[in-house]
């Protein structure tokens, strides 16, 4: 007698001993580690959003960067030279945490300055003011500690312990920003006007910085199973707007959406329409500034390149050094 029994019919195969550890240390909220055996999709995934995270921080430097040497005094120049320092060392954090997964910084760098990888949209924005380093740290810094803190718990050990440090640093970040904002309020017309145009400019691409809508989204279910996210884009987004309203009341800033409501019956802050059109072509690279941003991120790496001869070279001669030393 012939089995009627069809491949597709029959049981699920019984998974490995090693994804069952795997599938219990998840199960478990314990942390995976580089010497784990862990499923190519989440090796891969993760690689994505640490390397795309990574490229944030460091094309991040750009916007704030070009005004340090035009800071108002030397106490705002000092903070924002340790600001910006900060995020490139978000960035070699974060580039860390990838190699652990056996990815090469060398291959990172590649496909970001070949234009192949993304960073976050916000960074091809432009900063025509000195209020625009308030309402990056005030918004921006504001957004990323929203999208991070709960990182700090993500499934992937290197991951998540390089967001708690970071995640600090963003604090400060945020309370910088804010505090460049609230002087200029309390400042002249024009102060206050500066201020309130840039928040007008930043306040949108702040919130498309979530990503876009949970029904859009499609990495984002598999993510949260992984445990690498741990709330929704639309989650999050509202969490922030929930953060700001009282914030902006305090700065004596207008939030720019005149659909901006209380909603008694889900005690939140209802917004307006998010123009994703805008994002998809920012992230598509026809922002205002993603060709500027890309061309800075070469020369860098070009200008660079003496520097990373030199090390090579210097580790060369200390490796024939200890050989002839363990030789003689
Ligand atoms: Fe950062
Ligand atoms: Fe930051």
């Amino acid at each position: 007698m012939t089995s009627t029994i069809t491949p597709d019919m029959s049981v699920p195969a019984a998974i490995s001993v090693e994804e069952q550890q795997f599938n219990d240390l998840l199960e478990a909220d314990s942390r995976i580690e580089p010497r784990d055996w862990m499923p190519e999709g989440y090796r891969k995934s993760l690689v994505r959003q640490i390397s795309q995270h990574a490229h944030s921080e460091i094309i991040g430097m750009q916007p704030e960067s070009n005004w340090i040497t035009r800071a108002p005094s030397l106490k705002r120049k000092a903070i924002l030279m340790a600001k910006v320092q900060d995020e490139a060392g978000h960035g070699l954090y974060l580039y860390s945490a990838a190699q652990t997964l056996g990815a090469t910084r060398d291959d990172m760098t590649d496909a970001l300055i070949a234009g192949k990888a993304r960073y976050s949209s916000i960074f091809n924005y432009p900063t025509p003011s000195w209020a625009d380093m308030g309402s990056i740290g005030w918004l921006v810094d504001g957004a990323a500690i929203c999208n991070q803190v709960p990182l700090c718990r993500a499934s992937y050990g290197p991951y998540g312990r390089a967001m708690v440090r970071i995640c600090k640093e963003e604090s400060f970040h945020q309370r910088q920003g804010f505090e460049i904002l609230l002087e200029l309020m309390q400042g002249t017309d024009e102060q206050r006007q500066m201020a309130q145009d840039s928040v007008n400019r930043w306040y949108w691409p702040a919130l498309m910085m979530f990503g876009p809508p949970d029904d859009d989204s499609p990495n984002s279910a598999q993510s949260m199973v992984w445990k690498i996210k741990r709330h929704s884009n639309d989650e999050l987004r509202q969490r922030f707007v929930n953060m700001l309203v009282p914030q902006a009341a305090v700065l004596g800033v207008t939030l720019p959406d005149p659909d901006l409501h209380f909603n008694e019956e889900t005690q939140q802050w209802d917004l307006g329409v998010i123009d994703w059109t805008e994002f998809h072509e920012v992230l598509a690279g026809r922002g205002p500034n993603n060709a500027q941003r890309l061309q800075r991120r070469r020369d860098a790496h070009d200008e660079g390149q003496w520097v990373r001869e030199a090390a090579a070279a210097y580790a060369r001669k200390q490796s024939a050094r200890t050989e002839e030393m363990a030789a003689s």
